[in-house]
């Protein structure tokens, strides 16, 4: 176990979360990867049926499309901290509810808390809404490096849309591109 689940699991066993009804049909729950010091922490919207089974978060078929990604941009996957706005996986992949989100909220705080990364990238409208707290429109606002909270906070596509829609390749690419212009 890492060190950030080992301190989760001491405020509130998290690998044993009781605390919304995902807990029901879920395998594992998948807190996230990475190292603690990590200045980069990238938020997804929750685990598949790969991260399910094995308890790490986007190291399915989204995950593969993110290290494309990460290595497209220059970002080292080893040094940056993987999580999701919602630690078990939704029935059949649907979006997880705002109940869930808000039940997963305590486990994300605390990440953000210990981890206290320097710049955070929302993959995805599903984080980047429950991450800012409001609405956002994935069309203007992706890219954009902006401050929020003492934080450098990017948002961009989910990995996984470009299998639905080739054309946002481009601009994830250009979106992880201005993590690593951060990063230097
Ligand atoms: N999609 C996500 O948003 N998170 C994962 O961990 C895997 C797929
Ligand atoms: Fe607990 Fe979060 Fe899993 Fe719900 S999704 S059971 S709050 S760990």
């Amino acid at each position: 176990m890492d060190r950030i689940t080992k301190i989760l699991c001491g405020i509130d066993d998290v690998l044993a979360c009781p605390r919304c009804t995902l807990a029901l049909s879920r395998t594992n729950v998948v807190v996230g990867d990475g190292p603690a010091d990590a200045k980069v922490m990238l938020i997804g919207e929750a685990p598949g049926r790969n991260e399910d089974r094995q308890g790490k978060p986007f190291v399915g078929s989204a995950g593969k499309i993110l290290n494309s990604f990460l290595e497209k941009g220059n970002v080292d996957r080893s040094t940056v901290y993987i999580t999701n706005v919602v630690k078990c996986r939704p029935p059949g992949n649907r979006v997880p509810k705002r109940e869930e989100i808000e039940a997963c909220s305590v486990y994300l705080r605390k990440q953000l808390e210990i981890i206290a990364p320097e710049i955070i990238v929302l993959l995805g409208k599903t984080a980047a809404e429950s991450y800012l707290g409001r609405k956002v429109s994935m069309a203007t606002e992706h890219g954009k490096p902006f401050e929020h909270e003492g934080r450098t906070v990017i948002i961009t596509y989910h990995p996984a849309s470009v299998i639905y829609n080739r054309k946002l390749q481009g601009a994830i690419e250009d979106d992880f591109k201005n993590v690593s212009e951060i990063l230097r």
